[in-house]
């Protein structure tokens, strides 16, 4: 193990190289606490997030990737420090902003932002699109040249609006544009960095790629950086320039954007990839091989000793189960932990296959056809402990495989951040630290469907301005 800790160590070292991080995150932790009785005693934790290390470059977009329930959105609100990390740091421009009060806060919340999933919980509906664009200006006695109003006309118009929807209220506007008012506020204040977690997922399939190509312009003009936090692998392909995956509270890969999508390390990580419908229509209808994984993601409360991912890992062996894999640098640039990395040297090789009643391997999720009218491959069955993937080979689909993306165990959540409008500004003390409880956030999860469902009163059609 000796020698797995040097190269971490090395792999640390070589993170440092390039251009000073504009954010500097090491062995972050959150762990909810689950409290019982009216004394609260704590009788166990969520373990949200659990040792992040990895930093952002200026002008660069991180992409996070993972299944539900792995930890993005906490990351993300570490970052933003909407919560109080339970260990590790965060530094922003070389700054420690860990602990900082939410007075010391105060200025450095004009330089990060955060965009939120939902368009719909995140605005509030009392208050006019000026009134919610304008807020920050308030929040931190900020004045712009020409007044709030002329900047927030000016911000309508960055994001595709019209300056004449100042007046007007969220309800009147589709799912689109009101995730363009909510990327106008996370602006407001020329912030550097913005976190943006799950942008464009509660929107409609056709109006994503506009609110994804709306950041990438708005990147290039206003030189911001960016982490995107999405589980659509298509969508973190084309926003990242690096991306980081993420399992079970842990980083188990990170690299940039061509490195991971050509050569991926980490077995999780090609599982995830091998769901990624083709594009190209000329590949459509070439066979490829499929890692459909099995089960849920564990339970973040008691996870699995060892490699996190072991219980599904068709490649698992004695050590996985034993020995937790560091985040190491096996190529220039591309971090992995795992003891036996795909496209790169075995790094416990010769150790013994990992046999047990316990685990439930990759196998094939489903037997329905891809498309209709194409003919489902073969279920092929895993033998437990098996050494090789349990692979579908089945045609390219056109649609999202949802079963790796989808079906966390998750640890029922306390959920008290507000996700309001005022949240960027609610000082990183708005979660309740308390046992799971009904969520209650605004932002709620349901909002992809009212997405879906036609995006809101005004509906995606109300008039002619982008969404
Ligand atoms: N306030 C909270 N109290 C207790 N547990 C929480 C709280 N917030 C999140 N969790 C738990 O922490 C884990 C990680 O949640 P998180 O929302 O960060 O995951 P995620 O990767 O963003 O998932 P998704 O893709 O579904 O948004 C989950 O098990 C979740 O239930
Ligand atoms: S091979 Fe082992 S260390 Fe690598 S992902 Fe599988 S279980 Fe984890
Ligand atoms: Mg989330």
């Amino acid at each position: 193990m000796t020698d797995l800790k040097n190269k971490a160590a090395a792999a640390s070292g070589a993170q440092a190289d390039g251009p000073e991080p504009l954010l500097k995150v090491s062995g972050l932790v959150k762990h909810f606490p689950i409290t019982k009785g009216v004394l609260k005693r704590k009788v166990g934790a969520v373990q949200a997030v659990d040792g992040l290390s990895f930093d952002v470059r200026p002008g660069e977009t991180l992409g996070v990737v993972g299944e539900s329930g792995c930890g993005k959105s906490t990351m993300g609100r570490l970052v933003t420090r909407l919560l109080e990390p339970t260990g590790g740091t965060i530094e922003f421009q070389g700054k420690d902003i860990t602990h900082l009060s939410a007075g010391r806060l105060r200025p450095m919340r004009r330089d990060i932002q955060m965009i939120f999933q939902d368009p719909y919980g995140s605005l509030n509906p009392r208050h006019t699109v000026g009134g919610i664009i304008g807020t920050p200006f308030r929040l931190q006695g900020v004045t712009p040249d020409g007044g709030v109003k002329k900047e927030v006309q000016r911000l309508l118009e960055l994001v595709g609006l019209s300056p004449e929807h100042y007046n007007r209220y969220p309800h009147e506007f589709s799912g689109g544009q009101r995730q363009r008012i909510g990327i106008a506020r996370a602006l407001a204040l020329k912030p550097k960095l913005v976190v943006a977690d799950e942008p464009v997922s509660a929107l409609d399939v056709s109006i994503q790629a506009q609110v994804v190509n709306l950041l990438d312009d708005l990147q290039d003009e206003l030189g911001l950086t960016y982490m995107i936090i999405a589980h659509d692998l298509s969508v973190i392909r084309h926003v990242s320039d690096r991306i980081a995956v993420m399992y079970l509270g842990k980083i188990v890969e990170l690299a940039d954007r061509t490195s991971l999508y050509e050569a991926p390390m980490h077995p999780y990580t090609k599982a995830l990839m091998s769901a990624v419908p083709v594009p190209d229509p000329r590949r459509r209808g070439v066979k490829s091989d499929r890692i459909l994984l099995k089960g849920d993601v564990p339970s973040p409360i008691s996870p699995p000793t060892g490699c996190r991912f072991h219980t599904r890992c068709w490649k698992a062996t004695q050590v996985c189960k034993s020995t937790e894999p560091p985040l190491i640098q096996l190529k220039t640039g591309h971090q992995v932990a795992c003891h036996h990395p795909e496209n790169a040297e075995d790094q416990a090789p010769g150790d013994a296959p990992l046999v047990t009643d316990s685990i439930t391997v990759a196998s094939v999720a489903s037997t329905e056809p891809d498309r209709p009218g194409e003919s489902a491959e073969p279920v092929v069955e895993t033998a437990k402990g098996a050494t090789e993937p349990v692979v579908e080979t089945a045609k390219d689909a056109t649609e999202p495989v949802a079963e790796t993306a989808k079906g966390a165990t998750e640890a029922p959540k306390a959920e008290g951040t507000p996700e309001t409008e005022a949240a960027p500004e609610t000082e990183g003390t708005p979660e309740t630290e308390e046992a799971p409880k009904a969520e209650t956030a605004p932002e709620a999860e349901a909002a992809p469907k009212a997405a879906g469902a036609g995006g809101g009163a005004a509906g995606d059609a109300e008039d002619k301005t982008p969404e």
